[in-house]
């Protein structure tokens, strides 16, 4: 008989490392390693020899990096993707694709199953296997890591005694999911939502920059394309932003967040660039979309977050607000100027000065303007060239408030206007 095939997610961190000999060592499979690359760094060569070396059968690395720019954070920024009004989705976003990849290697080397090194607490296993039976039902779809009954401590037991290599100390205290749009810390003392996040378990956002500065992003049809007039393909401008706004110290999330396995968990998150790109855009919208189109866009928004977060990338009400938000972005087109400020004169978004040893910086927007603005300065102005038609506001706030006044003298508003006896006329 011949063995069993499988294409493993395979990330080259502790999970699956084990995942990759446990597959083999259990289920006598055969295991490909598939790494998709979505920005998260390292080196791809050593990635394949991690993965030969933990008992692959083959090694396969896909530069996805452009594919995730363009086909996933893309969209994410311009419906200002945030789950629970915070989380840049940084995760969820690369899930789909890896996903994608991952159908696709099946098919190519006739594996009849797929795998992941998810646990059964988190929401990626929701996103691996969700994705995966929209994109190919008939595949079957293996989740040791949900099986084997081994904690963190076991797993790194298991690979000393099977020989399989695991990274610095700190894949051990911490679990780290990166990629381009950001980089996810959970585990060690975090667990505990009382403890302060340890400074060392952050790395894109360590505060090194000493002076202020600005740059410019501009955008077109509601995507970042230049910095400082220099124009640059997403997945680059992202990177660029990573480490000029992360140098502020900017761009930290410690929260709190529903799992959509229904616990609530402890997250930290470093996402500069991601932060500094949706405060950009969403300030470029206030300027640029129609009041009725900005205020339906915001209540669709959180809805599409919550379906990217909850694993429905691949899904008809994606896609529908997908459509929604791609007509929104006809004139989200223009620049926003952001200023970052560094260490001790920064301030948290709350006012607090910096706490504990890292001075935090800060980035703001000091300005912005588009072609297409809808802001009229002539409307606007309390100076000189008002156009605004002031007799029209008369009649205008009559009938604006016609209703109020008849159920004012009708039904309420006694007691506010100080009427005693409330009888009625
Ligand atoms: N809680 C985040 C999410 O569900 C991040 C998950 C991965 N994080 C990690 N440190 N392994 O999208």
């Amino acid at each position: 008989m011949t063995k069993k095939r499988v294409v493993l997610a395979y990330s080259g961190g502790l999970d699956t490392s084990v995942a990759v000999h446990w597959l083999g060592e259990k289920l006598d499979a055969d295991v490909i390693a598939l790494s998709v690359d979505v920005g998260q760094g390292g080196n791809p060569e050593a990635l394949r020899s991690k993965a030969l070396q933990s008992g692959a059968v083959d090694a396969l690395v896909v530069d996805a990096r452009s594919e995730m720019a363009e086909g996933f954070v893309a969209p994410a920024i311009r419906a200002n993707g945030l789950y629970e009004g915070k989380y840049p989705l940084v995760s969820s976003l690369s899930r789909p694709v890896i996903v994608k990849h991952l159908v696709a290697a099946a098919r190519r080397t006739g594996a009849e199953a797929v795998a992941h090194g998810c646990t059964g607490k988190g929401n990626d296993q929701v996103r691996f296997e969700v994705g995966t039976r929209a994109l190919a039902p008939d595949l079957e779809i293996l989740a040791p890591a949900r099986i084997w009954g081994m904690t963190r401590q076991d797993c790194v037991v298991y690979a000393e005694r099977n020989e399989i290599p695991v990274d610095a100390t700190n894949e051990k205290i911490y679990s780290i999911d990166e990629n381009l749009w950001g980089r996810a810390i959970e585990c060690g003392q975090m667990e505990d939502p009382w403890e302060a996040t340890p400074e060392d378990a952050y790395v894109l956002t360590r505060p090194t920059a000493r002076e202020p500065t600005e740059i410019v992003i501009e955008f077109e049809h509601g995507l970042p394309v230049s910095i400082d007039g220099r124009p640059l393909a997403l997945y680059e401008l992202i990177s660029e932003m990573t480490s000029v706004v992360g140098s502020y110290g900017w761009g930290r999330i410690d929260m709190v967040e529903n799992r959509r396995v229904g616990i609530k968990s402890r997250e930290a998150y470093e996402c500069p660039a991601a932060l500094a790109i949706l405060l950009a855009h969403r300030d470029l919208e206030d300027l640029t979309l129609e009041r009725d189109v900005a205020h339906e866009k915001l209540r669709l928004e959180s809805r599409w977050a919550e379906l990217v977060y909850d694993g429905m990338w691949f899904s008809p009400l994606k896609e529908a607000l997908d459509a929604f938000v791609s007509s929104t972005q006809q004139h989200v087109t223009g620049e926003v100027r952001l200023r970052m400020v560094p260490g001790s004169a920064g301030r948290s978004e709350h006012g607090e000065p910096p706490v504990g040893s890292a001075a935090l910086g800060s980035a703001a927007v000091a300005g912005r303007r588009s072609p297409v603005s809808l802001y009229e300065h002539d409307l606007a102005t309390y100076g000189p060239g008002d156009a605004f038609r002031h007799d029209d506001a008369e009649g205008f706030v009559t009938l604006f408030g016609l209703g109020i006044a008849t159920w004012a003298a009708r039904q309420g508003g006694r007691e506010i206007r100080g009427d005693r006896d409330g009888s009625r006329r």
